[in-house]
């Protein structure tokens, strides 16, 4: 019988980086700059240790797989470190069984690393398409081919009419469209996204889960794709299993039902409203009863935004849960009882309310 080989194996990964400390804000920078500068030169600077993964073991199948975490959680190193870019300093990595720092060259033709708002990298003085061209020129391939993959590539993600214009002229989001254009023109086995829909607005970023989904479940144009992102609907649209990471460390792994199956039991009371304050969180995570609160701001202007609070006994908190807002003279405009969702999951899991979302006892 043969083996089922993972497409990603990491074991006991961790990276640390070390950076220099910064020039204390306390000293006048004019009196002290010229030590500053001989300790630079001479090497003494002192250096801070940023633990940004912290012994990561994971095993990717054949399927899409996503990773969700706050920021500067790792996600990104984690990707680049899959790819090669990037070096672990301690574990081991396996794409294909192939050790990404022994077998290099048989990793890099089987992985590719589409990062978010690297579009400073393309030449701003030539058009959308040249630029492509010339990317898929250092990528080794075919003429022939190019020419119909840029057209597929360009005309999923809506920039077909807009290949003639120089990149300079494009707006932020179609600029975060060329590096997707770019990474997808290579076919490897093992896509790895980083952060794909960020920038882009909700039907682009609809148009490319399709296309990512299609790509992989019918066209099997990929093997096994690997997105990071901080959008919950990439996530719950995509992916198979996903990975939570939280200061360097996975702290949960499953599929989306073995993750929502952590609020199973629960409910979520949701009030939309305006005046809500920053530390509403803070102060709805007092109310015993709350597991946890999370606000979504929709116009931070007027404190606008939908308030979701994770209870698991939402009769009994309701009245509290209002009175506390109404308290800090905030307008409710609707209230309804809702279902949890995978972001509630995450929330409760991250535990980003005052609680560490735990149920106070
Ligand atoms: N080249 C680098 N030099 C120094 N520190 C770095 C470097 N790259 C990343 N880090 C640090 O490593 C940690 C993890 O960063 P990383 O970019 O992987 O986070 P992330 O989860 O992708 O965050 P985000 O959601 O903001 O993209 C952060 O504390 C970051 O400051
Ligand atoms: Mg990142």
């Amino acid at each position: 019988m043969g083996v089922i080989m993972l497409a990603i194996k990491a074991s006991n990964v961790s990276k640390v980086f070390k950076v220099s400390k910064l020039i204390p804000s306390s000293s006048t920078f004019g009196q002290v700059h010229w030590l500053i500068s001989l300790r630079y030169i001479l090497g003494f600077r002192e250096k801070r240790k940023i633990i940004a993964l912290n012994n990561i073991n994971l095993e990717i199948d054949e399927e899409i797989f996503g990773i969700v975490g706050p920021n500067a959680s790792g996600k990104t190193t984690l990707l680049k470190i899959f790819s090669g870019l990037l070096l672990p300093d301690s574990g081991k990595v396996e794409v294909y069984g192939h050790d990404i720092v022994e077998e290099e060259k048989i990793v890099k033709r089987l992985v590719n690393f589409v990062g978010s708002a690297r579009w400073i990298t393309f030449d701003y003085h030539l058009t959308v398409r040249e630029n492509l061209e010339f990317f898929s020129l250092i990528y080794g391939l075919e003429k022939s081919y190019v020419k119909s993959r840029i057209n597929e590539v360009l005309g999923m993600l809506g920039l077909l009419d807009r290949q003639d214009d120089y990149v300079w002229r494009l707006s932020a989001g179609m600029r975060q469209k060329m590096s997707i254009a770019r990474g997808l023109i290579l076919e490897t086995p093992i896509l790895l996204l980083d952060e794909p829909t960020t920038g882009l607005d909700p039907l682009s970023a609809r148009d490319l889960r399709d296309y990512i989904r299609i790509a992989v479940k019918e066209k099997k144009l990929y093997r096994t794709v690997v997105i990071s992102s901080h959008n919950m609907r990439d996530i719950e649209d995509l992916c198979d299993k996903v990975a939570i990471i939280h200061k360097g460390r996975i702290i949960k792994c499953g599929t989306l039902d073995e993750i929502i199956r952590s609020v199973r039991g629960l409910s979520v009371i949701e009030v939309e409203g305006y005046n809500i304050p920053y530390n509403v969180c803070e102060l709805i995570g007092r109310i015993y009863d709350v597991v946890s609160v999370n606000v979504e701001f929709k116009d931070e202007s007027i404190g606008r935004g939908n308030i979701r609070v994770l209870t698991d006994s939402p009769e009994r908190i309701v009245y509290k849960v209002v009175k506390a807002l109404i308290d800090i003279n905030c307008r409710i405009l609707s209230l309804k009882m809702d279902k949890p969702t995978l972001n509630d999951a995450y929330m409760k899991i991250i535990g980003v309310n005052l609680y560490g979302g735990k149920t106070r006892s």
